[in-house]
């Protein structure tokens, strides 16, 4: 579908300025974030998505940011706005986060940053429990194997460079599934300290945890989840590809 973009000069006016300046912010404010946009080359912005600020559609909003869809140039891209409520007080560093899990292949690709603005590339999807809901008919074993053994890659490799996301056991909100790829999002309470635990945090939160592995439960027959846990504790013992191989294999994936 094609999108229709609005010129970010008109973001100086209500109803657009609340987009840039969420929750609340001043005159000056707003055009002070207007010219770091144009700094970044973002020219316009869309107002689509399944989110909604005031009467606007936007791609998403979470407490450190607002969401929406852009264009820098040509090309489509997602701006995560910073809130001016927000506890963190710059992008750089979950612009840092996302570079180096890139760095594996990771998440939306970053393309830019500055202090109030990170420029990502735009997954066009849905969250995967919306996704999961909407899945009928033939070919959606085969979906939604694929789909989940590609979090789980991902999970996987983030392991493997000692990064721990942090927040996948609240997976509803940290995955979309998109056309053409899936991925995690969100990568700012991101640790490289803590041990990770991308891979069992997952696998709980699709497998165990109430919602999802009930929804899953009816497409395919879950393995019991003595199983899963005995798979996951090896795994977390020697977090080796064997390990993780072993555990795609009782998932049935
Ligand atoms: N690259 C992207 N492409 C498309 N939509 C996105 C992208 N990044 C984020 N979104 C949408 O925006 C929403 C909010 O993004 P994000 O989770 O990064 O914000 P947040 O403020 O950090 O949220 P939280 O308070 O949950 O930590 C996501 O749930 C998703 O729907
Ligand atoms: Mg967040």
């Amino acid at each position: 579908m094609a999108h229709s973009f609005i010129s970010i000069k008109k973001f100086v006016d209500e109803p657009y300025s609340q987009i840039l300046g969420y929750p609340k912010a001043t005159s000056r404010q707003i055009k002070s974030r207007i010219n770091e946009l144009e700094k970044l080359k973002i020219k316009s912005i869309s107002l689509t998505g399944t989110t909604k600020l005031g009467k606007l559609e936007i791609l998403g909003k979470g407490y450190v940011g607002v969401v929406v869809l852009a264009k820098k140039g040509s090309k489509e891209v997602a701006v995560k706005i910073r809130r001016t409520d927000s506890q963190r007080s710059e992008m750089k560093s979950e612009a840092k986060l996302l570079k180096l899990v890139n760095s594996c292949n990771v998440g939306p690709k970053m393309l830019d940053v500055s202090k109030n603005f990170l420029i990502m590339e735009y997954i066009d999807g849905i969250k995967i429990i919306d996704w999961v809901n909407e899945l009928n008919g033939i070919g959606s074993v085969k979906k939604l194997k694929s789909t989940i053994k590609n979090i789980l890659v991902d999970c996987y490799n983030l392991d493997q460079i000692g990064f721990d996301h942090g927040e996948l056991s609240n997976i509803s909100k940290h995955v979309i599934v998109g056309k053409t790829k899936s991925t995690l999002i969100d990568f700012e309470s991101s640790s490289v300290k803590r041990r990770p635990s991308n891979v069992t945090s997952v696998t709980q939160a699709i497998f165990i945890g109430s919602g999802m592995a009930k929804k899953i439960q009816k497409i395919y027959k879950n393995p019991s989840k003595e199983k899963i846990i005995s798979g996951l504790k090896q795994y977390k013992q020697e977090k080796s590809l064997e390990n993780f191989e072993n555990l795609l294999k009782i998932l049935k994936l």
